[in-house]
């Protein structure tokens, strides 16, 4: 069922659980990630960057999410832009049918980051769509999000962290609906240069200024040693990949008000490790289904394991009684592409 991340953040900041972001591409990687909510009864958020907006066509990717919400009826499922750097990019959002918004002026000087979230949530507010926004700078470089060498990041990390008064004001002085935090999560496969502690103290500390805010991780792919040693053994180049150990993840969504967790390097690397597997092992093999098939399967294994450290698994239910108790409407759009629903 398809609905914004409101009802799922209000069960989820003390509900001793997180909702998982997961960043969609193409159809084995959106099915991998559905059949796995649907299996596990857990709520989802299915994340598009710019860069997939660009990759697969954003026409095509929505279409192939309409089939998720057609298909599985009985997952909670919001469609949400990732790392949206403008207030055009919103807007396009908003029209293509998406139900919530990350709009990241995290890069800019802090001012310049109030007014352009303020505008993106003019825009999004207007058509009922959701938003969160990002505050501090993560380590990590991704294509389209720029950041932080791991070294630097880690050496430097309280300075990056989000400030808790400048919180409280950004939260206000926004209207935003959930808050993207640099804890110390980082982007990418090769997060850290030394095994991380994620700052628990400063999540403490942001809950305090802004009580009853949910607050978003990104960066937070754990890169699980095994996926890095068969991504290695099958060919790959991949030395020195370290991320969030899932403890920590857990911990976050279990004790605090972290409410969205989003992950894709993880997944990234479960299609990879597999692909490459099946690349190596079969030399002969060259139908598509055959190497993509064993990828969408190993997404659904890896999603089916976050959902199990989220917690959030079997919230399903839950979340669709929450949502239609508050009769909630569906953004705009959806007035106007009723059919779509
Ligand atoms: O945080 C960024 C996500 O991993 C998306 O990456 O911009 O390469 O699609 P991308
Ligand atoms: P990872 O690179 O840790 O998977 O983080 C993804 C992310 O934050 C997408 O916005
Ligand atoms: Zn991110």
């Amino acid at each position: 069922m398809l609905m914004t991340t409101k009802p799922m953040f209000d069960l989820a900041y003390d509900g001793g659980f997180g909702v998982g972001a997961f960043n969609v591409n193409n159809m084995e990687i959106t099915q991998g990630i559905i059949e796995a909510c649907a299996a596990e009864k857990s709520p989802c958020i299915l994340q598009i960057s710019k860069g997939a907006r660009q990759y697969a066509n954003i026409r095509f990717l929505k279409h192939i999410i309409d089939a998720c919400v057609e298909e599985y009826p009985d997952v909670p499922i919001a469609i949400h832009c990732d790392h949206g750097d403008t207030v055009e990019l919103i807007r396009d959002c908003v029209e293509d049918g998406y139900t919530s918004v990350m709009i990241d002026g995290s890069h800019h000087p802090y001012e310049e980051n109030v007014r352009l979230t303020k505008e993106a949530v003019d825009v999004a507010h207007a058509a009922g769509v959701v938003v969160e926004a990002e505050l501090g700078m993560l380590g990590g470089i991704e294509e389209d999000v720029v950041g932080l060498d791991a070294h630097e990041y880690q050496k430097n990390i309280e300075k990056f962290l989000t400030d808790p008064d400048e919180a409280k004001d950004f939260v206000s002085r926004t209207g935003l609906d959930s808050l993207a935090v640099a804890i110390g999560t980082s982007h990418g496969a090769f997060k850290f240069a030394k095994e991380p502690k994620l700052a628990f103290d400063r999540i403490e500390q942001i809950m305090k200024t802004c009580p009853g805010v949910p607050l978003v991780m990104h960066g937070s792919s754990s890169v699980p040693k095994e996926f890095i040693d068969l991504v290695n053994k099958y060919g790959g180049d991949m030395p020195n990949a370290m991320g969030v150990p899932e403890e920590q993840i857990a911990m976050a969504v279990r004790k605090y008000g972290v409410c969205k967790v989003n992950i894709d390097t993880d997944l990234r690397l479960a299609m990879t490790a597999k692909i490459r597997e099946v690349f190596a092992t079969k030399p002969a093999e060259f139908d598509p289904r055959k190497y993509l098939g064993p990828a969408r399967d190993a997404i659904l294994d890896m999603v089916k394991r976050k959902l199990h450290v989220l917690n959030s698994a079997g919230k399903a239910d839950d979340v669709i009684k929450h949502w239609k108790k508050q009769g909630e409407p569906l953004p705009a759009y959806y007035g106007k592409h009723a059919a779509a629903v």
